[in-house]
């Protein structure tokens, strides 16, 4: 394992202030987006959909890697150049997302395991070649009745700590990405011990696998009220609760945070993530960065809605959404730049 690489890789993505862009959604999900819109679910319009992600002009000055999908990293620009060399020539460094999906766990009604582990070895020597220097594996961990239970996180967190150290082995940098759903009616303090719990459990399996913290990414949800739970709490009151949940739990020695943005609208993820920044940044070990999907690609795709036509504009919001989240890493985001 060549230590220093991954390090020095995971530096270059929470470096300037930049966030990742995770553009890695499944096919289904992806078609599940388009169709909300009526856009054509074809391979073509994913195509040309990521294509006006990659092209978008300037956006290696507030991103700093891509999370790919299988298909995406295999496609091109219309003019033939792979969408790797394209990223690679935007000063962005291509990732990947490894895992195969959240299943239905046996013998756990309404839990999910993630698939992916069989064969990723040789899956992430391919990647590998391909220009691939990160990778993504994410996991749901859902709140109701009676859930989450200790058989779903431990499972969940064993399989990210085997994807982590197989990720390593290969000189990718792990993110590790353990999401608790904000779906539901439970409060900001019962979403607050379940991340706490989880991640908790999840550290134990990395340090039981041997994973070089220094040389992974946490890719962490924000700690939130249920989105049917009649109490959501101020923005500061979700930074605060975030944080200090962070500070129990995670490692001073992990190489940086970046959030997942998990349904929360564009300009909140934002809000949030500046309070956290403006509030704490001082006093904290790791970078509070972004690695965000519909957060800042949504608007975007509202306005895209598969037709070429649209292509400026919607390349205009996603830069607008990626600079604000930019802000949003110094503490500096407000209203004034937000209506920019
Ligand atoms: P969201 O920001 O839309 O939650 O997506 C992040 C992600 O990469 C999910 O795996």
């Amino acid at each position: 394992m060549n230590t220093q690489a991954l390090i020095e890789t995971v530096r270059m993505l929470v470096a300037d202030d930049k966030g990742l862009l995770a553009m890695d959604e499944s096919n289904p999900t992806c078609n599940k987006r388009f169709a909300l819109l009526g856009i054509p679910q074809t391979v073509e319009a994913r195509r040309a959909y990521r294509e006006l992600i990659v092209t978008t002009p300037d956006l290696g000055r507030c991103i700093s890697g891509a999370i790919l999908y299988d298909e995406t990293i295999r496609q091109q620009k219309q003019d033939g150049t792979p969408f790797v060399k394209a990223i690679i020539g935007a000063g962005i460094i291509p990732g990947i997302k490894v895992d195969a999906g959240a299943k239905d766990m046996a013998g756990h009604p309404k839990e999910k395991i993630t698939e992916g582990l069989d064969g990723l070895r040789n899956r992430l020597k391919e990647y590998s070649q391909m220009g691939a220097r990160f990778a993504k594996w994410r996991a749901v961990i859902a709140i109701g009745d009676g859930i989450p239970s200790t058989g779903c996180i431990e499972a969940n967190a064993q399989t990210l700590a085997r994807y982590a150290a197989l990720c390593q082995e290969a000189g990718l940098v792990p993110i590790v990405e353990p999401e608790v759903l904000m779906d539901g009616e439970h409060t900001l303090q019962r979403c607050r011990e379940v991340t706490e719990e989880v991640l908790r459990t999840v550290f134990n399996q990395l340090y039981t696998q041997r994973v070089m913290l220094e040389g992974m990414i946490l890719k962490p949800n924000m700690v939130l009220p249920g989105l049917n739970c009649l109490r959501q709490e101020t923005v500061d009151e979700v930074a605060d609760t975030t944080v200090r949940c962070l500070m129990q739990v995670v490692p001073a020695a992990v190489g940086g945070i970046a959030f997942l943005s998990g349904g929360q609208s564009g300009q909140l993820a934002t809000e949030r993530l500046n309070a956290m920044n403006f509030r704490f940044k001082s006093r904290l070990p790791w970078a509070l960065a972004f690695s965000f999907a519909r957060a800042v690609q949504q608007p975007a795709m509202d306005i895209w809605q598969g037709k070429e036509a649209n292509v400026l504009a919607a390349q205009k919001a996603l830069y607008h959404r990626v600079k604000c989240n930019q802000a949003a890493r110094r503490g500096e985001y407000n209203a004034a730049i937000e209506r920019m």
